[in-house]
């Protein structure tokens, strides 16, 4: 039976299974719909390219870049092809702590291949470097920290505690050496108590509708909570009427204790996450975490970062997107106040992404062709070059143009994606692939998978597209493979009814 007492939520097996997800590398980021376009587009790029110019015109000297849970490597890609147009003098280092994410930034040409970049297997809680570094990027890593989800309510503080047990009428299916397996709870229980197993990987995606979860709340401690004191510091100042929902993670103050002692005498950290800029933001424990999938992810709370940055004698300016649930926040030992005023100018704007995703939006919901055609050239005429280049955008475009039975110009959107994210656009590479298939290209779509496959040799969905187009093909032999690969990786919405087509082959 797995541990269903009440633990914090950063203890919990909600963030152990969370954790665990990402060891899927590259495919985490499409079975558990994680968004990605925004802060790996070029868009953030040149906001960030345009801070550390700043940064370096202070200084005056080489800086070195470190990116912290780089992901899929696409940011680095953009910010490093910037960087090298800008006059500003670096070395970029990439860093995932999944070896299988590390090893696909090997296929990012400007990653491989520049002298002045480089690639480490680097975990945040245990960072070691050969050399100090003046700039850290930190995109949506720190709200995967394991926290304490706090209320403040009248001038006390309460835990929100949270039990996980698996639901009496939970069921999973999965194949085992050609055989469909259905376990009930008591399996499934056994089976989240020991390690999970790297081949039992592509089931998570499917554990969460299997769990039963329960809050309840505590009274708790600042101090005991966090011996530092910051927490409490914080607290003190607060009025009995300020009240509402934050986390609490003594590992953000480890991992920034830590990286002071690697970095240069001046540096500069760049934190771009799921955030609040105030207590009273959240109004209830749901809304302090957000959930895509199995992974889960922890609102920052900036106020508790400037208080650690106050107590430091660092430098914390944050930008103030109006209604949004993330923010920028830059920690500095520079105590330039004109450093100060210019990074405030650059993050008074709106928040990277936000237009593209408003044309995103409309274009979704288009439900004629001469719609969407309206609102891409709408869109094409109000937004930059790199706004236009935002992967869900142009995603948006070739997923609708499909819709209406526009093929040419799905290929023509999907080749733009493809040229910018290459292997690791896994749903456009599918995309481009079914309307291939459409426009009687069948062995290109062929070629297409195989490469995506290369890249993701365990996304369920290239399996199940190969299967089509060896269907077309009339190769039943590549059939049978084909669906034999989907159903050992199969992760979300199982097509179980085409076992009985796996069994006749
Ligand atoms: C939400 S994704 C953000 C990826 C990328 N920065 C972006 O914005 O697209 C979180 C990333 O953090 C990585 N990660 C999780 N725990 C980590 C750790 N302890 N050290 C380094 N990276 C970690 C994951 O592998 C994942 O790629």
């Amino acid at each position: 039976m797995i541990d269903s007492s009440f633990k914090s939520l950063g203890s919990s097996f909600l963030h152990d299974l969370s954790m665990k997800s990402w060891q899927r590398g590259i495919v985490n980021f499409f079975s558990e719909s994680i968004p990605f376009s925004f802060s790996s587009g070029n868009e953030y790029a040149d906001l960030v390219v345009k801070m550390i110019q700043l940064f370096s015109d202070h200084l005056n000297q080489s800086i070195n870049i470190v990116e912290f849970g780089s992901g899929n490597g696409v940011f680095a890609k953009k910010c490093i092809q910037k960087l090298n147009d800008s006059s500003v003098s670096f070395h970029y280092l990439v860093t995932e702590n999944i070896p299988s994410l590390v090893a696909d930034f090997d296929s990012i040409p400007i990653i491989s291949h520049s002298n002045h970049v480089e690639s480490k297997l680097v975990d945040i809680h245990n960072v070691q470097l050969d050399q100090p570094f003046h700039v850290g990027i930190l995109t949506y890593l720190l709200d995967t920290f394991p926290v304490k989800t706090l209320e403040l309510r009248e001038g006390q503080l309460f835990e929100w505690m949270v039990s996980v047990s698996v639901k009496d009428d939970a069921i999973l299916q999965f194949m085992c050496d050609g055989d469909l397996v259905t376990w009930k709870k008591a399996d499934i229980d056994v089976f989240l108590s020991n390690p999970i197993d790297d081949n039992m990987l592509p089931v998570l995606s499917r554990i969460h509708d299997c769990l039963d979860i329960v809050w309840e709340s505590q009274p708790c401690s600042a101090l005991v909570l966090d011996s530092t004191g910051i927490l409490d510091a914080w607290l003190q100042k607060q009025s009995k009427t300020d009240q509402g929902f934050f986390n609490f993670s003594s590992a953000w103050w480890e991992m920034l204790d830590s990286l002071q002692t690697q970095m240069a005498d001046n540096f500069m950290l760049l934190c771009y996450d799921f955030s609040s800029i105030n207590v009273s933001q959240s109004k209830d424990y749901l809304d302090s975490f957000g959930r895509f999938g199995i992974c889960y992810f922890y609102s920052i709370p900036f106020f508790l970062l400037q208080e650690y940055c106050d107590r430091h004698n660092l430098q914390f300016i944050s930008s103030q997107f109006p209604d949004s649930e993330n923010q920028i926040g830059v920690i500095t030992y520079l105590k330039s106040m004109t450093f100060k005023r210019d990074v405030t100018a650059l993050l008074d704007t709106t928040e990277p992404g936000q237009d593209v995703y408003g044309y995103t939006l409309k274009i979704q919901e288009a439900n004629s062709l001469d719609l969407c055609l309206e609102f891409v050239r709408e869109a094409k005429q109000s937004l930059t070059l790199d706004q236009q280049s935002d992967y869900v955008f142009l995603f948006s475009i070739a997923s609708k143009l499909y819709e209406f039975g526009c093929y040419d110009q799905v290929i023509h959107y999907t080749d733009f994606i493809l040229f910018d994210y290459g292997g690791f656009s896994l749903n456009a590479i599918l995309l481009k692939s079914k309307a291939l298939r459409k426009t009687g290209f069948i062995k290109d779509a062929l070629s297409l998978v195989d490469m995506g496959l290369k890249h993701a040799s365990s996304y369920d969905l290239l399996y199940l597209e190969k299967a089509f187009i060896a269907q077309e093909l009339n190769q039943m032999d590549v059939v049978k493979e084909s669906l034999t690969l989907y159903f050992d990786t199969v992760m979300v919405n199982p097509q179980w009814q085409l076992l009985d087509l796996l069994k006749s082959l």
